[in-house]
């Protein structure tokens, strides 16, 4: 067997075989295969698919790529979450923290920015201090000491995704349906929880434009973990707009610890509660997704959520008078106002071209060495349905560079759309599959 013929095969629109499959992710992982052939490779599944076989097929051997986590030692049942990418989507530092104030265990990988979506480490490792970087052993012992722990993705932990991650961000080939499955659910499997919750988002500033597209990820996904033995959920929410106000590292972080203190927009409340009640659900704590709604409610108003949070924040070496004075995060050396020149009501507010506006800005990746810029990002005022005046204050632009900033107060006018006649507020969850 080799590399060219399978590629050539998927160049043509056929479909391959089991051993094809094994053999690119087994030849991939142990650097026998280089980079320019796995990046034609995936060119050709992002051009010309994947059959529901050869997805699940490619998942299951990416996952088997490293270690399968065993978290038999943790007591209770731990329940996964994982999104499939958006822009100013900080759900997880909110949400787990409520989950694990239940005494529902957390033992969550996270992944960091890729394409124009953020991601849940690079925000975590804008708290100073704070190791993403945690070795199996003290990943497990932290869940089993305070109930939490979120790392991001070990070496050897579906490394065949962790490599064809870094690949498709920098070829341009992540919006593609088998990938996004493979990726997502090689993790989850390899990452060792029983249950899984999938926020599968839809619209502007998703991989998945249309909740037709989204349907078919979320039953191709479901299908993998019944097969893996994983009960899936797959909640579909919007992501047409932003998430929340903030987007950028450390802005999300402060929107998190307001969040966990009670104070969440609309749109950030939803998904949290609706989300967290089919986790709930999953533990096996509450049948009922009302009632789980409220005793998520409860544990935000009596403080044991952001209890919760100070002490992951303690056990992983992040300093929590960062959380405990939001003040003392360093701020961009520009905060700019985003002025509107019409009045009316919002009525589009392009997710996709805030988040890419957020990477030009620094806050994530343009080639997968770079670091990136905690500080720089948006805070949008004015959301869909927002009623604006000609003159007020959209929102604010964070940039250290002053030319980089003045250049995403147009990007983020061109991202509004303002009209005359009453718009009504989105829904926020779309579909439960
Ligand atoms: N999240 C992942 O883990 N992988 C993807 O491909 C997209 C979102």
């Amino acid at each position: 067997m080799n590399i060219q013929t399978i590629i050539e095969k998927k160049r043509d629109k056929k479909e391959l075989n089991n051993e094809e499959i094994k053999y690119f992710v087994k030849e991939y992982v142990n650097g026998n295969i280089q980079d320019y052939h796995a990046a034609a490779l995936v060119m050709a599944i992002y051009l010309n698919g994947m059959t529901d076989k050869e997805t699940t097929i490619l998942t299951l051997e990416m996952a088997k790529s490293g270690e399968i986590l065993d978290l038999s030692k943790i007591r209770g049942t731990v329940v996964d979450k994982h999104s499939t990418g958006g822009v100013g989507d900080k759900i997880t530092l909110i949400l787990m923290p409520i989950i694990a104030s239940l005494g529902i265990p957390v033992a969550k990988m996270s992944g960091r920015g890729l394409g124009f979506t953020g991601g849940t480490i690079d925000k975590l490792e804008s708290i100073p201090g704070f190791k993403t970087d945690v070795a199996m052993k003290k990943f497990i012992a932290n869940v089993q000491n305070i109930g939490i722990s979120l790392i991001g993705q070990t070496a050897n932990l579906a490394p065949a995704d962790k490599k064809l991650y870094a690949l498709r961000d920098a070829i341009g080939c992540v919006e593609s349906m088998p990938l996004i499955a493979s990726s997502v659910m090689s993790k989850k499997i390899a990452a060792g929880a029983e249950k899984i919750v999938l926020d599968v988002t839809v619209g502007n500033g998703a991989f998945m434009k249309t909740e037709e597209d989204a349907i078919k990820l979320a039953n191709i996904m479901k299908n993998i973990g019944n097969l893996a033995n994983r009960e899936t959920v797959c909640v579909l929410t919007n992501m047409e707009e932003p998430v929340g106000y903030a987007v950028g590292n450390s802005l999300e972080v402060k929107e998190a610890v307001e969040a966990l203190k009670g104070n969440m927009q609309e749109d950030v409340k939803e998904i949290v509660l609706t989300i967290g009640s089919y986790i709930v659900k999953l533990a096996g704590i509450g049948n009922n997704i009302e009632e789980n709604k409220s005793m998520i409610l409860e544990n935000i108003s009596n403080g044991k959520a952001y209890k919760k949070f100070l002490e992951l924040v303690v056990n992983q070496g992040g300093d929590i008078t960062f959380i405990e004075d939001l003040e003392k995060f360093e701020k961009a050396k520009y905060i700019l106002p985003i002025i509107s020149d019409k009045s009316g009501y919002v009525k589009v507010l392009e997710a996709e071209r805030i988040g890419r506006e957020s990477v030009a800005l620094g806050a994530g990746r343009i080639r997968k060495e770079d670091s990136i810029d905690k500080s720089v990002g948006f805070i949008l005022n004015k959301k869909i349905g927002s009623k604006v005046e000609r003159g007020c204050i959209l929102g604010y632009v964070h940039a250290n560079d002053e030319e980089k900033g003045k250049l995403a107060i147009e990007e983020v006018k061109k991202a509004y759309e303002i009209v005359e006649e009453k718009v009504d507020m989105p829904k926020y969850i779309l579909e439960i599959i």
